[in-house]
């Protein structure tokens, strides 16, 4: 099933330990279209696991709605978000969450054998995805058997198993050196690219959040920033926030006008113009509603 698009609003998460509390999120906003590949960047504690676990129905919100495609992931009950858990998300996480007992195969298998897919289906299956992932010659390798890299690699083969429309993605480089972290990254562009699904992602690897369509900040539990990929996150700092989003409203605009003329020449069809331009002009609305929350006339 290729993507569907996630909104969130109002999202105000409180974890409870014991007497204390932590207010993890307060107050999210967030709108993600169909078949983007978002990377979610931000400070230690700031709310990205939690936000990812609300969305993949991992974790109950406090208040606020989050929205899969039709459904209202926050009005489900547990029963109903066994079911979401199954045939809507793919997680991936930073620590490799593979079987250690079984093969590569048996691991990718496995995800299917909860969710009842019978068994030749299974097998079948099994096959593309180690091949989207370029893993067929380690079908039968152990975890321990294989790298870091193809370890998370089978482990996004099995997070693609059921063929969920949303994929998310805690920190999937986290554990990994550079050139594997970079591999990983293109195997989740070619995703995107290729089965449509929609795929939101943590990190802090500044070279793997710039394969994204869009990068958010996230600071004290609400969105605080859209950043375009090719603005090095490194680079934050040398440039002034203002200077930031006013680039990224005139780089929005050269790329709109450059969507007309392909529009126009016929280099792109109807449907993809008016996904990628309606998406680049949300986009542009809120850096320009950005620059007059501080007092700044957008260019
Ligand atoms: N299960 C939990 N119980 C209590 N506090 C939690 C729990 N999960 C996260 N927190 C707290 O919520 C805040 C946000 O955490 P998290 O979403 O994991 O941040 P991030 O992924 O951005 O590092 C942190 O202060 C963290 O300590
Ligand atoms: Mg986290």
């Amino acid at each position: 099933m290729s993507g569907l698009n996630v909104k969130v609003r109002d999202l105000v998460k409180i974890h409870h330990t014991g007497k204390i509390e932590v207010q993890a999120l307060r107050g999210l906003n967030l709108d993600i279209s169909s078949g983007e590949l978002v990377s979610i960047i931000g400070p230690s504690g700031s709310g990205k696991s939690t936000l990812l676990n609300i969305i993949g129905g991992l974790d109950k919100a406090t208040a606020g709605i989050v929205t899969v495609g039709e459904k209202a992931v926050t009005s489900l009950s547990v029963r109903q978000l066994v079911d979401y858990r199954r045939k809507m998300v793919g997680h991936i996480f930073q620590n490799l969450n593979l079987i250690p007992t079984l093969t590569a195969q048996e691991n990718i298998e496995f995800s299917m054998v909860a969710s009842g897919v019978k068994r030749n289906v299974r097998k079948q299956r099994v096959q593309e995805l180690l091949n989207v992932v370029g893993l067929d010659a380690r079908a039968h390798h152990k975890p321990e058997e294989l790298s870091g890299g193809e370890q998370q690699r089978i482990a996004i083969a099995s997070a693609l198993a059921n063929d969920a429309p949303i994929l998310l993605a805690d920190e999937p480089t986290g554990e990994l050196d550079t050139a594997n972290a970079r591999l990983i990254a293109e195997h989740l562009v070619r995703i995107n690219r290729e089965l449509g699904k929609t795929i939101i992602m943590v990190t802090h690897d500044p070279s793997v959040a710039r394969v994204s369509t869009r990068i958010l900040r996230i600071e004290d539990g609400v969105i605080k920033t859209a950043l375009a990929p090719s603005e090095a996150i490194g680079q934050e700092k040398a440039v002034s926030y203002v200077d930031q989003i006013k680039a990224r409203i005139m780089e929005i605009n050269t790329q709109i006008t450059q969507l007309d003329s392909d529009f126009r020449t016929e280099k792109i069809d109807g449907d993809e113009y008016v996904q990628k331009r309606l998406s680049l002009k949300q986009i542009r609305d809120s850096l320009k509603e950005e620059c007059s929350r501080m007092g700044v006339i957008p260019p």
